[in-house]
């Protein structure tokens, strides 16, 4: 089984043959990504990363993650952007979404910090560790991110105060780049453990390299399986994978036709599940930070349905008519739980009792999709057959190949992201960090006129 695309309900708000129309482009995309012929083509490492990923390797991954597991009540994964949201995705999607009530843990806590710079989360977090026997997964590609250093710092500084140097070591991995950077040096200096990211694997691509997988094997999580669903993809979406069979290929030429021919500038990504939140996520991010440049780009935004049916339901109903929805929809639920029977049925809902609430859910989904097309907002839906380590892996590798596919297809360079400098240079500007005197001079002057 595999994941699957439904884009009937889009291509009636294209005209004829609009979608068959990108074959040819997409082809070229595929083409160039495989040969290297891209644009960003020194960050290809994700292409064939899921099939180049050995039993050995994982083995080693699984080895470190059992020694956190057996050493620690908390982990607390410092990372950002690329080097955070994949495994949050991953993990909060396959979790037990009440996992820090949940007595006789078989798992340790993982919890995230180093994406914020929130005074109160940052000593809320400190507080929260102060009686419990943590460890700390590093991850910084540059090795020099001011969220996730900030982080590294208080908490590199708690875990020695509270288990002591020597042991501190054994529960503090770094994920960095090979020789460069802060994470490095401190990890070379204090002995950690360390995996390294790759250099031709970008931040958002990056969730099957240890970046994602340490993580989520430490939550307990089957990392094999995961990365065997986004090699299964990897082989349903290669190159030589017919136009009209490839659903990378159709996904990445539907949402370009819906941008280009309809005008359609924004796509929701919608899940009917709230573990998914986190998927979203990562997918804001794959799709915001490849796509958003040189004044191009959909922007990618999510709701978690039935939820925001509430609030940003009426919107996407009735507002200006920009958008499309992606709708990621999980088959078969883990879990079974019927609908009550009520003897005095005040609610008047008994109509209801003995259905799965999936069955409920489902209806949702199918009269929104309905009503959301009736109101002229094109639907592409992504049936996925259980929310399992397998077809996550299968989601992950489907999106990312589609955008790459996506991104050569709008002409711009998928794997760059110059505009997140310009924040940086200011904060650093205005923080007089050495080296930035020209600047931090520059920006008093701007804000003292
Ligand atoms: O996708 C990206 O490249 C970014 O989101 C990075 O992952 C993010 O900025 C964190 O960078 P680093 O891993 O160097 O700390």
């Amino acid at each position: 089984k595999s994941i699957s695309l439904d884009i009937t309900k889009a291509t009636q708000f294209l005209s004829e043959g609009a979608v068959k129309a990108y074959e040819s482009q997409v082809a070229a995309a595929q083409e160039a990504l495989e040969n290297g012929t891209c644009p960003g083509n020194d960050f290809l490492g994700w292409l064939h990363l899921p099939s180049s990923i050995t039993p050995e390797f994982i083995a080693e991954l699984q080895s470190v993650a059992n020694t956190l597991r057996e050493k620690c009540e908390v982990v607390v994964v410092a990372g950002i952007g690329g080097s955070y949201l994949g495994a949050r995705a991953v993990i909060e999607a396959l979790g037990n979404s009440f996992a820090w009530l949940v007595q006789d843990k078989k798992n340790p806590t993982v919890v995230f910090a180093g994406n914020n710079i929130g005074e109160d989360y940052l000593a809320e977090l400190t507080d929260y560790l102060k009686d419990k026997k943590f460890g700390v997964i590093n991850i910084s590609k540059s090795g020099t991110t001011t969220e996730t250093a900030l982080a590294f710092r208080l908490l590199k500084k708690q875990c020695e105060n509270q288990r002591g140097k020597e042991e501190a070591k054994d529960v503090i991995v770094a994920i960095t780049d090979a020789h460069k950077g802060a994470a490095r040096a401190a990890a070379t200096k204090e002995g950690y453990k360390t995996f390294v990211i790759p250099d031709n694997v970008g931040g958002r691509f990056s969730v099957l390299t240890p970046v994602g997988l340490l993580p989520i094997a430490v939550a307990g999580f089957d990392i094999k399986a995961l990365v065997g669903g986004a090699a299964d993809m990897e082989k349903a979406t290669g190159k030589d994978v017919p136009f009209a069979e490839n659903p990378a290929a159709i996904y990445a030429a539907v949402r370009n036709a819906l941008y280009a021919e309809a005008g359609k500038k924004i796509e929701i990504l919608v899940n009917f599940q709230p573990k998914l939140h986190y998927m979203s996520e990562w997918w804001k991010q794959l799709y915001g930070e490849s796509e958003g440049k040189d004044g191009k780009g959909i922007f990618p935004a999510a709701c978690d349905f039935t939820t925001d049916l509430h609030s940003m339901g009426q919107w996407i109903q009735e507002g200006e008519r920009s958008i499309f929805e992606t709708v990621i929809s999980i088959e078969t639920p883990e879990k079974t739980l019927f609908f009550p029977h009520d003897e005095e049925n005040l609610d008047g809902l008994n109509f209801l009792a003995g259905k799965r609430v999936d069955e409920v859910n489902k209806m949702a989904e199918l009269g929104t999709r309905l009503a959301h097309v009736d109101g002229g907002v094109p639907n592409i839906r992504v049936s996925v057959p259980q929310l399992n380590e397998y077809y996550l892996g299968q989601i992950i590798y489907f999106f990312e190949i589609a955008c790459g596919i996506s991104g050569n297809l709008l002409a711009v360079n998928p794997f760059n992201q110059p505009g997140v400098e310009a924040y940086k240079k200011n904060m650093f500007a205005l923080l007089n960090k050495p080296g930035y005197e020209a600047e931090s001079a520059a920006i008093q002057k701007r804000l003292a006129e």
